[in-house]
């Protein structure tokens, strides 16, 4: 039987937020964003369990163990027979707008599972908590880019996700909109088609790939026609008011490109930094046309990936 870590008691990660597909790429692409939730687990002197959720959008996240971070965290302190220690504390500092598509449930998920895998002295790989976690989330671009950082490719294959990590060009910035409102992935998901054209695969296929190798090799300008996709952003769109004019917008404003967020509804701009101000201006306008209020930001990729920050 497993035992915890005896010097650490209290654990704290920080996970970065991250964008999917990139247009064509569907739950393929992700890329890691500098913007952050920290997720802190603690063995508490009392029995019992509590999570506490603060920070943005707290009132969207429900405060108990039913949250997947808690969750995630009992199922690696329980592996193997492992002894759960008899009172924890998981507290979740959200930096990430929540149910915009902006990789939240992925963040709070790694959390939880990286928390509780360095409490009890790291049995799990790199490799199976990634694996571990794109099973929890159900598909693996969000919680491969937030943990690994930069731009990540990635393909599952029986249960393993295979993975290749790229560095962005340090002139990149992605600009998001968030409008106020929230889209689940379940309903993003549930209206796209299980079947799809011959010709529209090959579509993304080629876009996709030329994508990778646009930014692979720093031909930003390729971004403009390999960001673009026929499998969801077609079908999602009717779900976003606004989303065709706001995309225009940003590319009127100088934008390589823009694509849905994950599941949206956040819609983001991929830019040179120099432009990233009125870029977010256009976005923000044009979402008002449609009566949508929205926040904008701009943020670089994050490199790093998710951190262990204190073991203590
Ligand atoms: N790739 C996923 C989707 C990301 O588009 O449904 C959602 O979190």
């Amino acid at each position: 039987m497993r035992t915890t870590k005896k010097t650490a008691k209290r654990v704290i990660a920080r996970i970065p937020a991250s964008t999917t597909n990139l247009g064509p790429g569907f739950d393929v692409l992700g890329l890691a964003l500098r913007l952050y939730s920290t997720v802190t687990l603690e063995v508490t002197e009392t029995s019992g369990n509590e999570v506490v959720v603060t920070g943005v959008d707290a009132d969207k996240i429900p405060s108990t163990t039913e949250h997947v971070a808690f969750q995630a965290a009992e199922l690696v302190l329980k592996r193997d027979g492992g002894k759960v220690p008899p009172g924890l504390k998981l507290s979740i500092d959200n930096g990430i707008p929540a149910i915009r598509g902006l990789g939240g449930s992925g963040t709070a998920i790694l959390g939880g599972l990286m928390t509780a895998n360095e409490l009890c002295d790291s049995p799990l790989s790199k490799e199976e908590l990634l694996n571990l976690a794109a099973k929890l989330e159900g598909h693996p671009d969000n919680v491969a880019a937030s943990y690994l950082g930069g731009l990540v490719v990635c393909a599952q294959e029986k249960g393993h996700v295979h993975t290749v990590q790229l560095r962005c060009p340090d002139e990149l910035s992605v600009v998001l909109a968030i409008p106020n409102f929230t889209l689940s992935t379940q309903q993003a998901r549930s209206v796209l088609p299980q079947q799809v054209e011959l010709a529209d695969a090959i579509y993304n296929t080629s876009r996709s790939s030329l994508l990778v190798a646009a930014i692979a090799t720093g031909k930003l300008s390729l971004i403009a026609v390999a960001m673009k996709d026929r499998l969801h952003q077609p079908y999602r769109a009717a779900l976003i008011p606004g989303f065709d004019d706001v995309g225009e917008a940003a590319v009127n404003a100088g934008a390589f490109s823009v694509a849905l967020s994950g599941a949206g509804p956040t819609l983001a701009a991929y830019c040179y930094r120099h432009l990233a101000k009125q870029i977010a201006e256009a976005m923000q306008a044009a979402f008002h046309v449609h009566q949508i209020q929205s926040e904008t930001r701009m943020l670089e990729p994050d490199i790093r990936g998710a951190q262990i920050v204190s073991s203590e």
